[in-house]
């Protein structure tokens, strides 16, 4: 199924997407490493750069990276470990001891030009984040930051995921349920943007994704899953949403997210101010993400 995807995406033997990956749980935590794993086996050309250490709710904080005076999460590094360094076994993994947003600086300034070379990443992805951010989260999420510093300082188009469902864990446990259907939510998305072409953001814009509960019971398989177009914001006075399913307003993320039915919410964000982008930009993600959007029912 993966491969038919990938054949599907890159049928001349074209050269692979550039894709950077950070996430503020650590780059240790099982959902950054499943959907490592399921981007690359879909034919991406993708590097982890994210956290040594959780640094969940650290926003847009940014400092240089210093040496390790513990171990990294999960004992995925010795105490006295380098600020930055690569699994030797895959150097395409790597943590930065610092912020989300410095790892994603890190991976965009310093480990592209090493795997890419002249070549700048094609797309940012962030997450998926242990617990959801909703609404005013998307402010203090680091996962978010991550995604908004790759849009803003380096004009990468980027999208930040997040899932209500598990707790931290690490990268050697075996995969939850949850995982793996977020990692292939997410594959789904990012494969459905890069195939409507460039640029796959307009300037400025981020995406901020939210997956509701899994459980073995209720959405434990993908097919399960719609995706409907969010707002991030509640919205009384402000201008109209795009048009779409019968109406001006969007629903907000939150909403989404909590009705029952296995609902992905899909927010249009300006990056400049972690807030809603306007009805026209909305308007090109609709077009873009038409195959895969539904309505809230
Ligand atoms: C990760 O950091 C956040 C914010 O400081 C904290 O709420 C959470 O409990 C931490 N997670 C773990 C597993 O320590
Ligand atoms: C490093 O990669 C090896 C080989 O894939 C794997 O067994 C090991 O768990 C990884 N360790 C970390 C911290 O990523
Ligand atoms: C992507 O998600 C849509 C909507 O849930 C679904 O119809 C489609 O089959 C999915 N595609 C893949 C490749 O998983
Ligand atoms: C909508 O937002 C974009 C990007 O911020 C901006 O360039 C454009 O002028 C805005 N359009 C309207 C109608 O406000």
């Amino acid at each position: 199924m993966l491969f038919l995807f990938a054949l599907a995406l890159f049928p001349f033997g074209t050269l692979a997407v550039r894709i950077v990956h950070s996430n503020d749980d650590g780059w240790a935590e099982i959902n950054i490493r499943t959907l490592i794993d399921t981007v690359t086996a879909a034919g991406y050309d993708v590097i982890l750069s994210a956290p040594a250490e959780n640094k969940s709710g650290s926003g847009s904080l940014d400092a240089d990276p210093t040496s390790l005076t513990s171990a990294c999460e999960f004992d995925s590094c010795p105490p006295g470990s380098p600020p930055t360094n690569y699994n030797a076994s895959n150097p395409r993994l790597n943590y930065v001891n610092s912020y989300p947003v410095t790892s994603m600086r890190y991976g965009i300034s310093t480990l592209a030009p090493k795997f890419f070379g002249s070549e700048t990443p094609d797309l940012a992805l962030s997450g998926p984040n242990v617990g959801s951010n909703l609404g005013f989260a998307v402010w203090f999420s680091g996962t978010v930051g991550a995604a908004v510093y790759a849009v803003k300082t380096a004009g990468i188009p980027a999208i930040a995921f997040s899932g209500s469902s598990g707790t931290q864990t690490g990268w050697t446990a075996p995969t939850p349920l949850y995982s793996s259907i977020y990692a292939d939510l997410a594959l789904n998305l990012t494969s459905t943007i890069l195939a409507s072409g460039t640029p796959y953001l307009p300037a400025g814009i981020f995406l901020n994704v939210n997956f509701p509960e899994v459980s073995s019971g209720s959405c434990g398989d993908v097919g399960e899953y719609k995706f409907v177009l969010s707002r991030i914001f509640t919205a009384i006075l402000a201008p109209d949403d795009v048009s779409t399913c019968g109406s001006t307003r969007l629903p907000t993320e939150s909403d989404v997210v909590g009705t029952s039915g296995c609902y992905v919410s899909v927010s249009v964000g300006d990056a400049s101010m972690k807030t809603d982008a306007n009805a026209t930009m909305q308007a090109v993600i609709l077009g873009k993400l038409k195959s895969l959007l539904s309505c809230l029912s």
